[in-house]
């Protein structure tokens, strides 16, 4: 999604704005472009493509002053384009606007714009913005700040704005309504960002600014208004991340590092919540957790990689609770007449917490009286505000559009939740706590052993990453772990794979299997029949001459007979295998990308935080 920085101070703001929308450039985009005030007057660069393109054009024609607000936009309305790129002008070329989001009445406002002389250049819904804060300047505003807050009052659907003008060419303005944004102190210097990383190591604290919060941020300091024009005080938070924790480390990508990071996270996780001797005690928790033993159920919902790892969190919680417990996708729970009450917990899952689906499936259950439990991985995030209780996965900053790190920090996240929960309702007993713990705690070792396979791992991703597709099997846990390895691939290496419940391969998908198609079966040893009734499932394959990669538990004799080729993994509990599994399929999906040659840390059409529906 699109990528807003804003810069207040001394120096010079293009270099600075380029530097942080570099940094936001996880986000996903297809053009870029920056303003700036200079001598009294805006001046604009944009391009397309890459952010390498606009450097390239500010080379040649540079620009030069303070301050300035600099965008990377991903195309909602109107295509990839110059003239559709942000900063948008009124038509005075007084103000400067950078937008993330859709004004979803941006028709009926253009049309009346149009019928009072405006003229527009773009197809975009942002255009509106900056003729609108004109007309409200034009037509009895006392001040710039009044006009946008005008302007603001007549703009129905999610923004972040960031706005330059002459009218206060010291300031930039700030406005956000649904779309993540926040203020950035530094040292006599002020930002604005889409998100913490992309101004990491200038400031000091940040400000999270809230729905309907309109800021001006000027050499002098930061205010903030509310839609209503009263003045509010904000608190900024101190920053606690470095900018090293941006950075890849000496990784080749992103992605890599961020796998790479996955036993520390883990670990991490494990050292905050449980206790020396072995009990989980889930640390700054708010809910109590005597309030879910009055639960009728629990319904989890999230989007892609979150959904995936809600659909762990469902298995393990009815395995390890005696709670009844749902999934949804958010984008249909959103519009589905559910039948809830205050006796449903809601679990939303988000590396973001600004996800537009999740956060209105939170809205939608809190108006029907749920309580809502959030994990998440970004502090300070929307999700993170609106719910009654949250779950930090603490995994850091990710990057990489593909999410690995975050993925095995929420499964992680759901299995001492489950355990504290079961413990909590008494469905399991203090020395079944103590054995679980025991496994959970081999996990993050279990994950270095598979990293330190990486090698066989891209032998194999050699081997098969240029057929058309591949498909992912697996069954009871780590039948979302099969989903997840699909997606992941699909993601980044642009090869089709699909993900299946192994179970379901006779009822329609064993028409597809051949001499060509790869077909990456999970069949890690399980304490139940789930492991003998996968050993079935790939004979079946394989009596149809399938092409058979297991991913197996170390030592495992049973899978030279059936399989083309082994990827082992150490031995784990069943209910954990995923956490560890996933890590193999992270790897071979990042070596089919590799050999592909795309471009990993920023896969096409995609976006880091999809804040539009
Ligand atoms: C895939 C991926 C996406 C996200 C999804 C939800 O690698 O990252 O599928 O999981 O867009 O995003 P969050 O977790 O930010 O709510």
């Amino acid at each position: 999604m699109c990528g807003i920085v804003g810069y207040v101070g001394k120096q010079e703001a293009v270099p600075l704005l380029l530097d942080g929308l570099k940094r936001l450039e996880y986000r996903g985009y297809d053009s870029a472009g920056v303003a700036i005030i200079r001598n009294g007057q805006i001046a604009v660069q944009k391009s397309t493509g890459r952010l390498s393109a606009l450097e390239d054009r500010l080379h040649r024609s540079p620009i030069s002053g303070h301050p300035g607000i600099g965008h990377t936009r991903w195309a909602t309305h109107g295509e990839p384009s110059e003239i559709n790129a942000h900063p948008h002008l009124d038509g005075k070329k007084h103000i400067a606007v950078v937008h993330n989001g859709i004004i979803e009445n941006y028709l009926e406002l253009r049309q009346k714009l149009e019928s009072t002389g405006s003229k527009f250049l773009s197809q975009t819904d942002t255009e509106v913005i900056p003729h609108l804060i004109a007309y409200e300047l034009d037509h009895g505003a006392k001040n710039l700040l009044e006009a946008i807050r005008r302007a603001l009052q007549q703009a129905r659907g999610a923004y972040a704005l960031g706005i330059l003008s002459t009218d206060n060419p010291n300031a930039v303005y700030a406005a956000r309504h649904g779309s993540p944004l926040i203020v950035g102190i530094g040292d006599e210097e002020f930002f604005i960002a889409s998100d913490v990383p992309a101004i990491l190591g200038r400031i000091q604290s940040v400000i999270y600014l809230e729905d309907g919060d309109i800021a001006c941020l000027q050499p002098s300091g930061v205010s903030v208004i509310r839609p209503d024009g009263a003045t509010v005080t904000r608190d900024a938070v101190p920053v606690t991340l470095n900018a090293e924790a941006a950075e890849r480390a000496g990784f080749e990508t992103f992605m890599l590092k961020e796998i790479h990071e996955q036993p520390r996270v883990l670990r991490n996780l494990l050292a905050r919540h449980v206790s020396p001797d072995n009990r989980v005690s889930l640390r700054d928790f708010d809910l109590p957790l005597g309030d879910i033993q009055k639960l009728d159920r629990v319904l989890i919902t999230s989007c892609g990689t979150a959904y995936h790892a809600g659909m762990y969190g469902k298995i393990l919680l009815e395995s390890l609770t005696g709670l009844a417990v749902e999934t949804d996708l958010a984008s249909e729970f959103r519009y589905r007449d559910a039948k809830l009450d205050p006796r449903t917990l809601i679990i939303s899952v988000s590396q973001s917490g600004e996800t537009a689906d999740t956060l209105a499936a939170v809205r939608a259950a809190k108006k029907r009286g749920c309580k809502t439990l959030a994990i998440c991985n970004a502090p300070g995030s929307t999700l993170t505000r609106e719910s009654d209780a949250v779950f930090f996965t603490e995994a850091g900053p990710e990057i990489g559009v593909a999410s690995t790190k975050a993925y095995t920090a929420q499964l992680m996240a759901f299995a001492l939740l489950a355990i504290a929960v079961g413990r909590a309702r008494g469905d399991i007993s203090p020395s079944e706590e103590l054995d679980l713990v025991r496994d959970l705690r081999a996990v993050p070792d279990a994950i270095v052993y598979v990293l330190d396979r990486k090698e066989h791992i891209k032998a194999i991703a050699g081997k098969h990453h240029d057929g058309p597709s591949s498909l992912y099997l697996g069954r009871k846990f780590n039948y979302p772990t099969a989903l997840e390895g699909a997606l992941k691939n699909k993601e980044i290496s642009y090869q089709h794979a699909e993900g299946y419940a192994a179970g379901e391969m006779k009822h329609g998908p064993i028409a597809l299997i051949n001499e060509y198609l790869p077909v990456i079966c999970i069949c890690t040893k399980t304490a139940d029949e789930v492991y003998e009734k996968m050993i079935s499932n790939m004979k079946e394959l394989q009596a149809r001459h399938g092409r058979i990669i297991a991913l197996a538990t170390d030592d495992d004799a049973n899978m030279r007979a059936i399989a083309e080729d082994i990827i082992y993994v150490p031995a784990a509990r069943d209910c954990f295998s995923p956490i560890v599994n996933i890590v193999a399929l992270q790897l071979l999906a990042y070596y089919a990308a590799h050999a592909r040659g795309t471009d990993i840390d920023k896969p096409r059409n995609l976006a880091k935080s999809v804040t539009v529906e």
